[in-house]
């Protein structure tokens, strides 16, 4: 043994001599030598004890060792409330935290930025509360629109999701914390979602559904990966071969550890070998009763071990990934310490908030409020918090501002705000006569009327499991508002023609019935604890809104791909995503099936203006220039976004993709040249003939523009 770990030091030491490594190379080459001098000191009891749950949320350490139990935490927009060792202390406590806006809004904002500062949150709380993973981000691709999560996913598009990523896993691993991006891969949807087989082509797994996950670990360094609890081809994807042993640790590089979803894992040998790495899950009976050792990961992979089936490496190499985690982010140290829902982190909720809202039509410029002395709010999601909604992801804020208590606020005195329900929240309710005259009433007294709505995180605020919309565990069952929103609306409109409508939730509505009458509309997604504070700073003009959707909005559900070419839900066993690599935009611009709503719209109180567009190929790769000038009388932020268009291919494409973006901020009058460059990957498509990634020589168009659907300036050129 002695001999083993100084043969060890000797070589660490003569590859310092040797000068070639780079002083990270310095120190993983040090903490190698140490995992291996840990491991060797370790029975195989402690190693099996590290690779299963201990606890709901941890799993063992070995004390006589110094090593410490790693825990983990949801979720992807805010430190978790306790839950102790099993689920007793779930709705006890004062242990708020900051309720960050969830993924949907965070990516409305289109600002890596604010992603790195939104990780840095929640790196610096999960510190501060003792927890060593964060149990996010959620990066599933938006499939279809009934996805109960989507709420907690950024977008439709691949290369958004990977722009968005990276920020925010670099700014929660800044922290000494670790990100664990999840759930990897093709959980796009709640229904069926622990056993159905995922089948698409090679094409739409490489350009749709992986994108986000590779750039999270080659370029965000993320140093945990949750693995989805669907199977994709036949294998479960947490311990899928292709996906995590051949793609994620072999193409990819991954070192860190490849968690399971809670209770995904469902066999011992194959789970071991294909690439599973730590078994989580909870004690089911809810009473912390339940053997821990009976996980697949427990006992049984102690039996397997011993008897030869497994072979102890299979397990080193496990133990030594959670390792190198605990060295990463200093479980072996002194951490720095975190901090805890301060006012800086709640300015960073705000500021998410701001720049995530979206307003999708500004008819006659009614927005910003002018001239406006009395308002009648309307819709029970004005009054309603949503932190605690949801499933996993729950929140308990210390406070959270609704759209209501948002506009009293700002603008008291000088605004007159009746309130009225106008639907209930309940199972199964349906238009209520008595709630809609009573809104009609108050509309027609005021000077405008401000409907609330859309989707909720469910019909029972504290339980989530038995909930429709924008849950866990749950889907919503179509695009149509429930509760008798659209009855609301249209009273409401009939009795007040300066009406506008505010939706909050996780995506896409069916707006047919009323989008050409309400003069605005504005989209929040899940905005935060100061969402009605940035709410009502957007409606007042104090702030401009800059948010552009990140998923498209069809008239109807059956425009959208995965509904008209794929399937969805699936039979419960398999579900083939037909539609391929045809998601969302690429689906609506390719097939000329008009939106809603396109995929990177959003409006300003201001205008913009592109102009003097040229691009500079060389050889493989392109940079773009241009100038944009806002035009109007206020400050505000375009995103300006670049799509590339292959005029002749081998293989039929999308008629537009997006490859680069740039949030740019102009004063009034104000003119700036924006530059982005196109790398090779702007250019390629994946051959499933070669099986790999090929750009064909030829023509290409560049696309620059508001929208998908509001190209402003193009260009061709050659590579
Ligand atoms: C969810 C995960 C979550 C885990 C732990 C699962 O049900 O799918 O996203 O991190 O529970 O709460």
């Amino acid at each position: 043994m002695r001999k083993n770990i100084l043969c060890l030091v000797f070589s660490v030491c003569l590859l310092f001599v040797n000068n070639k490594l780079s002083a990270q190379q310095k120190t993983d080459a040090v903490t190698e030598a140490k995992i291996t001098a840990l491991l060797k000191k370790m029975t195989l009891e402690e190693k099996i004890g590290m690779i299963h749950g201990n606890s709901s949320f941890t799993s063992a350490g070995v004390k006589r060792l110094g090593i410490p139990e790693l825990t983990m935490s949801d979720g992807p927009h805010g430190v978790r409330p306790e839950h102790g060792r099993g689920w007793d202390l779930l709705n006890k406590g004062n242990d708020s935290s900051t309720y960050l806006p969830t993924g949907i809004t965070l990516a409305s904002t289109w600002n890596p930025t604010l992603g790195y500062a939104f990780g840095s949150v929640l790196g610096s709380e999960a510190k501060y509360r003792g927890k060593d993973i964060i149990l996010g981000p959620g990066i599933n691709i938006m499939r279809t629109p009934l996805n109960g999560r989507n709420f907690e996913y950024m977008s439709e598009d691949p290369y958004l999701v990977s722009r968005m990523v990276v920020g925010y896993v670099k700014g929660v691993q800044s922290q000494g914390i670790s990100a664990c991006v999840k759930h990897f891969l093709a959980n796009n949807q709640e229904i069926h979602r622990s056993g159905i087989n995922v089948l698409m082509s090679e094409r739409a797994l490489h350009e749709i559904y992986m994108p986000g996950f590779k750039a999270a670990i080659t370029e965000g360094g993320a140093n945990a990966v949750m693995g989805a609890y669907n199977k994709f081809r036949g294998q479960y994807c947490t311990y899928n071969d292709y996906l995590v042993n051949k793609v994620l640790k072999g193409e990819w590089g991954f070192k860190g550890v490849l968690m399971s979803d809670w209770a995904a894992i469902h066999t011992t040998k194959d789970a071991l070998l294909g690439g599973a790495d730590l078994e989580m899950g909870t004690d089911l009976d809810m009473k912390g009763t339940k053997d821990y050792n009976k996980f697949f990961f427990g006992d049984a992979a102690l039996a397997a071990t011993k008897n030869g089936e497994i072979k102890e490496s299979v397990i080193d190499d496990k133990v030594r990934r959670i390792l190198r985690v605990m060295y990463k982010t200093h479980m072996f140290d002194k951490r720095t310490p975190g901090e805890y829902a301060t006012k800086a982190h709640a300015e960073v909720a705000k500021k998410v908030a701001e720049e995530g809202i979206i307003l999708l039509k500004n008819g006659d410029n009614t927005l910003p409020l002018k001239g406006v002395k009395s308002v009648a709010m309307i819709g029970a999601n004005a009054d309603r918090e949503n932190a605690f909604g949801g499933g996993s992801s729950q929140i308990r804020p210390k406070y959270e501002v609704t759209a209501l208590a948002g506009l009293r606020k700002l603008s008291a005195g000088n605004l007159a705000i009746s309130y009225s329900q106008g639907y209930a929240i309940t199972r199964g309710a349906k238009a209520d006569d008595k709630m809609i005259q009573e809104a009609a009433d108050a509309a027609s007294k005021a000077d405008m009327a401000i409907v609330v709505g859309g989707w909720t995180h469910g019909y029972d605020y504290n339980k989530w499991s038995d909930n429709a919309y924008d849950a866990e565990d749950a889907d919503k069952p179509d695009m149509h508002m429930p509760f008798g929103q659209n009855e609301l609306i249209k009273a409401v409109l009939k009795a007040n023609k300066n009406t506008i409508v505010v939706l909050y939730g996780g995506g896409p509505i069916d707006v047919s019935q009323w989008v050409n009458d309400a003069k605005a509309i504005i989209q929040v997604g899940y905005p935060g604890q100061e969402g009605g504070t940035a709410l009502a700073e957007i409606l007042m003009g104090k702030i401009n809104p800059s948010g552009k959707l990140t998923v498209s909005w069809p008239v109807k559900l059956e425009d959208s791909p995965a509904h008209k070419l794929g399937e969805y839900p699936g039979n419960g066993i398999d579900e083939h995503y037909n539609e391929g690599i045809y998601v969302g935009y690429r689906y609506f611009d390719t097939y000329n099936v008009k939106p809603q709503f396109a995929f990177g719209h959003g409006l300003s109180y201001t205008n913009f203006k592109y102009s003097n567009v040229s691009v500079a190929a060389n050889h493989q790769a392109a940079t773009v220039t241009f100038t944009l000038k806002n035009t109007g009388t206020v400050a505000g932020a375009e995103v300006a976004q670049v799509y590339v268009h292959d005029n002749h291919s081998s293989v039929k494409r999308p008629e537009k993709e997006l490859k680069a973006f740039q949030k740019v901020f102009l004063k009034p009058g104000e003119a700036k040249t924006v530059t982005l460059k196109l790398n090779p990957d702007a250019f390629k498509y994946y051959s499933e003939d070669k099986m790999r990634w090929v750009l064909e020589p030829g023509k290409f168009e560049i696309l620059v523009g508001s929208a998908s659907d509001d190209i402003k300036l193009k260009k061709q050129i050659t590579l």
